[in-house]
């Protein structure tokens, strides 16, 4: 049997924020790239047709960072057509072959992170140190599933059999596999999803967020220069109810990668279930209503400390965030009371400076979801707090300050808020049973922070709670490769687990082979 867990492997290394000379040749490296980036689609034999789409920088609308041509229905069609003609020479090439070119990608990364942060921080306004964890995320990515391909597909499993019988199980591609993916990983999910597809061998069209079309470009660009023949990869950026939308009803795709909110996935699902087709695999990444509890037998420090990192670290733009603090009422006014004093001292402004706390969010329709949201919690909740908004930072980006509002219940929220915003309910401590009730009766299951020194506590909200991934006694953002692998349940999705040691199954097929010796 494969031992799936053992492997000894290194993450990628990020930058030391106590070393002031590595800090300053970082951003010094990061702000001389200021672009243009320009990006179109990468389909052999095909140029787009699509609107051309200007990019400007979130914190500053006014910068345009560059521009990339959209792809059209015409185009869809034929990168179809590269992607079944090229998929089973790719297939048929040794896992170590494919492992090692993902690997040599993962190389050229790191080598190349200034400008992979630069575009990081100016088209998705990523701070500079969520800039550099993204980097750092991609490259494991790369690692992780070209470690893995080489386990799970380097040679057949040999099964049991009578005497003069050999039985073997092979993993193969299951031919075109489409990547779409969000926003608010531009990179690593791009990345993370393209070369699980990649290293299973399927042939991949990759389709990135709009809002950001240049990263993936130079995603894969990278993935080009490190050996990937181009119609195995090729890349379709456009809107996501056309190009997105033009993909997912083809009978030509055996599988797609899809990582964004709840609402998308319902739709591609139903495209795919449409289709008079083979049935599609489908691996859905969704949206969450991440909880924290925080039991007064919990540090009030400590609390506040990893809400204020889980609520507003990238402007509140993870699936992962903390949405809702659930706090036991005995400690309920001091944690409150601390909770708006840190949020008094965030600093909200531009991501490339390293004092930033908070960047902006990603774009004007986003920005009004939020403004939106708080105008109903003004009416129906009590504020806690609000982070300050300088006018002149506010005046050219899509910026939104942080709040916390106390809400009378959870069914106050109706759907994910994705953005700065933290909800707060208290709870007696006789009431653990009702609030993870509460909690699975949202339908999510993403994240769920536990604050508690009290065994029986963890253990009965661990075996009670319906979350893919739960965190004790710290944040409950920022899954490591490999280490947490990442992924939820019920409306949060379908997994397997990205960076766990079963994702690449679900890209792949399986046949088995028996022969009469
Ligand atoms: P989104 O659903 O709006 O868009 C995601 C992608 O789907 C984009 O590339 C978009 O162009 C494409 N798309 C849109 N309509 C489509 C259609 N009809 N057919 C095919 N593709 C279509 O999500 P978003 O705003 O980019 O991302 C934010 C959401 O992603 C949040 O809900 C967040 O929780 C979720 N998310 C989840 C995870 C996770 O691992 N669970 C990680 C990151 C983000
Ligand atoms: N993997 C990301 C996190 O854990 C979404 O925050």
């Amino acid at each position: 049997p494969v031992n799936l867990f053992g492997e000894l492997r290194k993450n990628s290394m990020g930058i030391n924020f106590s070393n002031d000379n590595e800090l300053k040749a970082t951003a010094e490296a990061v702000n001389a790239k200021c672009g243009p980036w320009n990006a179109e689609p990468l389909v052999p034999g095909a140029k787009g047709n699509g609107p051309t789409v200007q990019v400007t920088n979130p914190a500053d609308r006014r910068q345009v960072v560059g521009s990339y041509v959209s792809a059209d229905a015409a185009l869809v069609d034929k990168a179809l057509a590269n992607a079944v003609a090229a998929q089973p020479d790719w297939d048929r090439l040794p896992a170590a072959s494919r492992a090692a070119i993902l690997e040599h990608a993962a190389e050229q990364l790191e080598a190349r992170r200034a400008e992979f942060i630069a575009l990081c921080v100016r088209e998705a306004g990523k701070s500079l140190p969520d800039a550099i964890a993204e980097i750092r995320e991609a490259a494991d990515f790369l690692r992780y599933y070209a470690t893995m391909a080489r386990r799970l597909f380097g040679q057949p499993e040999q099964l049991p059999g009578p005497t003069g019988e050999s039985n073997q199980l092979f993993l193969n591609g299951r031919g075109v596999f489409v990547c779409i993916s969000p926003w608010n990983f531009p990179l690593a999910i791009f990345l993370g999803q393209v070369s699980a597809a990649l290293a299973a061998g399927n042939s991949v069209i990759a389709k990135p967020a709009e809002q950001t079309s240049l990263i993936g470009y130079a995603a894969v660009k990278l993935l080009h220069e490190a050996g990937v023949p181009e119609a195995v990869l090729q890349y379709l950026p456009g809107d996501g109810a056309v190009v997105g939308a033009a993909l997912t009803k083809d009978p030509r795709v055996a599988g797609v990668a899809f990582t964004g909110s709840t609402e998308t996935a319902w739709a591609i699902n139903r495209a795919l279930a449409a289709r008079n087709a083979p049935i599609a695999a489908l691996i859905a990444e969704t949206g969450g209503q991440n909880a924290m509890i925080a039991d007064s037998s919990a540090l009030p420090e400590q609390i506040v400390k990893d809400v204020i990192a889980s609520a507003f670290q990238s402007a509140g733009q993870r699936c992962s965030a903390a949405r809702v603090l659930f706090v036991q009422e005995d400690i309920a006014d001091k944690v409150v009371g601390m909770l708006a004093g840190a949020m008094a001292e965030l600093k909200v402004g531009d991501p490339g400076q390293l004092t930033t706390d908070v960047g902006p969010v990603i774009d004007e329709d986003a920005k009004q979801i939020l403004v939106d949201h708080a105008a109903r919690m003004d009416k129906e909740a009590k504020k806690i707090a609000e982070a300050k908004l300088d006018a002149d930072v506010a005046a050219h980006g899509t910026f939104f300050a942080p709040r916390a509002y106390e809400i009378p219940a959870l069914a106050t929220l109706t759907r994910e808020v994705f953005g700065p915003v933290l909800h707060v309910l208290r709870w007696k401590g006789s009431e653990l049973k009702q609030v993870v009730e509460q909690i699975n009766a949202t339908g999510y299951g993403l994240t769920l922070g536990v604050h508690s020194r009290i065994d029986d506590t963890v253990e009965y909200i661990r075996s009670h709670a319906r979350v893919g991934n739960c965190y004790v006694n710290r944040n409950q953002i920022g899954a490591v490769v490999g280490v947490q692998p990442f992924g939820g349940e019920s409306l949060s999705g379908t997994g397997p687990k990205a960076g766990g040691p079963h994702y690449l199954l679900r890209f792949a097929g399986e046949r088995t082979l028996t022969i009469n010796t």
